[in-house]
């Protein structure tokens, strides 16, 4: 028996829609035949692809982290901006790649102006620091009159780009990164960049590097030392997470959004020990600035066993399943339900990398199977998130011990009474759910679902184009509940009233 319970005046907090955020790097072809592409038949003037612009459209992202990722911290900024003819490329060590510089900082925040999309830019506390960051940041927001806002200006760009999200640096904990720190020496810079930049612009918020992952040996540590250097003065702490199936263990991948929730509520918890230390009335938010299905053990060869590569080539292009889908839709329901400390997501990444759209150099471009869940949800999840009371059997799974079979996570907008529920049914049988709704008055007028199959990657286009959101199952109104059916292994997105 599994029931939900719901009632519009429990209430987690209000979504923040730059949970809806999604993420451009330098990396493989996520700018180059990925946003950017002169010469394609769909490039504007500025040779962004506008089938692509249009897809991220429809998928709903409300903000784009740029310009990395692992890159951005050997990135030089400066190489990216002014004419483009006089720009010199470089040698990427992260991803090990001729980077152009053809795009940069200017037109990466003009296309973000032009779509109507927020940026979130991250400056290199890897191979740079505090000068480097306090000149990007002038040179993003400053008015006339001084050397860097100067240059943006000769660039042809009079106004400032009044960029409101810095990340200090990018998982600085990782070995693999460019200028990999200890907790000390990083949570010192940060600190002194972050108090640097607010003196350019006091109106900006700050995102400190968290635990690269869960399953970090420094992780919970990396955080505490960190924040006891940075808490007054960043507003979030950042949080990375890829999931994928390995060795077949179909049951700890669906149970991946369970990790999720640990996870945050682990960081959410090591940034309230420092605030408590310190009598702190300030709250630490959550930038979960890269989460996604990524086949990283399984299908990734590693970034020191790539060899030297130009011209946009092509890295950690995964192709996704139906039960990536799934475990997406699920992925973004732990979120939801941490609506009160996730302040900032990202979809890791946008285009080709380990994205929802895929393209083809002078071809098209195409959903994956895991946009469905995230457009879906990106559309309905409107104003507050409640409290959703899941009553549900667990089970077993080898990483994350027992997790519920059902989860769900549930937006009301209070002006409009509008409901949107999102259910996952984990396991493989069809399951039937009672809604309870004590106290209000609650209606369901449809759903899309998202099922997982066994078919595996699906590798070309047709049979992604093939894949899409299928009608959910009917509900039946009672007396005072409703009841529904769940596909097995599904997620399922509801629309109705709450009131
Ligand atoms: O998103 C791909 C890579 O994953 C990013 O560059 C890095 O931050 C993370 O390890």
């Amino acid at each position: 028996m599994t029931t939900i319970t719901l009632h519009p005046d429990f209430r987690v907090g209000p979504v923040d829609r730059r949970v809806f955020g999604s993420f451009v790097e330098h990396l493989g072809r996520c700018v180059y035949t990925g946003i950017y592409e002169p010469g394609h038949t769909t490039a504007d003037e500025h040779g962004f692809r506008r089938d692509v612009a249009d897809l991220t459209k429809e998928l709903g992202v409300t903000m784009l982290r740029y310009p990395g990722g692992n890159f951005v911290s050997n990135y030089t900024w400066e190489d990216g901006v002014g004419p483009v003819e006089a720009r010199k490329p470089f040698l990427d060590l992260a991803w090990r790649t001729v980077e152009p510089n053809t795009v940069g900082t200017d037109e990466f925040l003009q296309y973000c102006e032009r779509e109507g999309i927020e940026p979130m830019m991250a400056v290199n506390l890897g191979t740079r620091g505090i000068d480097a960051a306090v000149a990007l940041l002038e040179y993003c927001n400053g008015e006339a009159g001084t050397r860097w806002a100067d240059m943006r200006i000769a660039n042809g760009r009079e106004k400032p780009y009044g960029v409101k999200l810095w990340c200090l640096g990018n998982e600085m904990d990782g070995p693999w990164q460019i200028g990999h720190k200890d907790a000390h020496e990083y949570g010192k810079l940060a600190a002194a960049t972050g108090r640097a930049m607010r003196q350019v612009d006091p109106s900006i918020e700050l995102v400190a590097c968290g635990s690269s992952s869960m399953m970090m040996e420094t992780f919970g540590e990396w955080e505490r030392t960190v924040l006891s250097y940075c808490y007054d003065v960043v507003d979030h702490i950042s949080m990375h997470a890829y999931y994928e199936e390995l060795d077949g263990d179909r049951a700890s991948f669906l149970g991946s959004g369970t990790a999720m929730s640990t996870f945050i509520e682990r960081v959410a918890a090591s940034a309230d020990a420092i605030g408590a230390q310190r009598r702190s009335d300030k709250e630490i938010t959550i930038s979960f600035d890269e989460w996604n299905v990524w086949y990283l053990v399984s299908r990734f060869p590693g970034e020191a066993n790539l060899p030297v590569q130009r011209d946009a080539p092509r890295i950690i292009e995964d192709r996704y399943s139906g039960l990536d889908a799934v475990v997406v839709g699920d992925l973004i329901i732990s979120l939801l339900a941490h609506a009160d400390r996730v302040a900032v997501g990202c979809l890791a990444q946008l285009v080709n990398v380990i994205a929802p759209i895929m393209t083809e150099p002078g071809g098209a471009a195409w959903r994956q199977t895991t946009f469905h869940p995230f457009a879906t949800a990106a559309r309905l999840a409107q104003g507050e998130a409640l409290q959703v009371q899941v009553d549900a059997p667990s089970f077993a799974t080898a990483k994350h011990g027992d997790v519920p079979a059902v989860t769900a996570a549930a937006t009301v907008d209070t002006a409009t009474g509008a409901l949107a529920l999102f259910v996952t049914n984990r396991t493989a049988e069809e399951r039937t759910v009672t809604l309870r709704h004590p106290g209000a008055t609650a209606r369901l007028d449809g759903g899309t679902a998202v099922l997982a199959d066994h078919e595996g990657p699906r590798e070309e286009q047709a049979a992604a184009e093939a894949y899409g959101m299928v009608d959910a199952l009917p509900v039946e109104h009672g007396d005072g509940v409703i009841t529904l059916r769940l596909a097995p292994e599904s997620w399922t997105a509801f629309h109705g009233t709450l009131a």
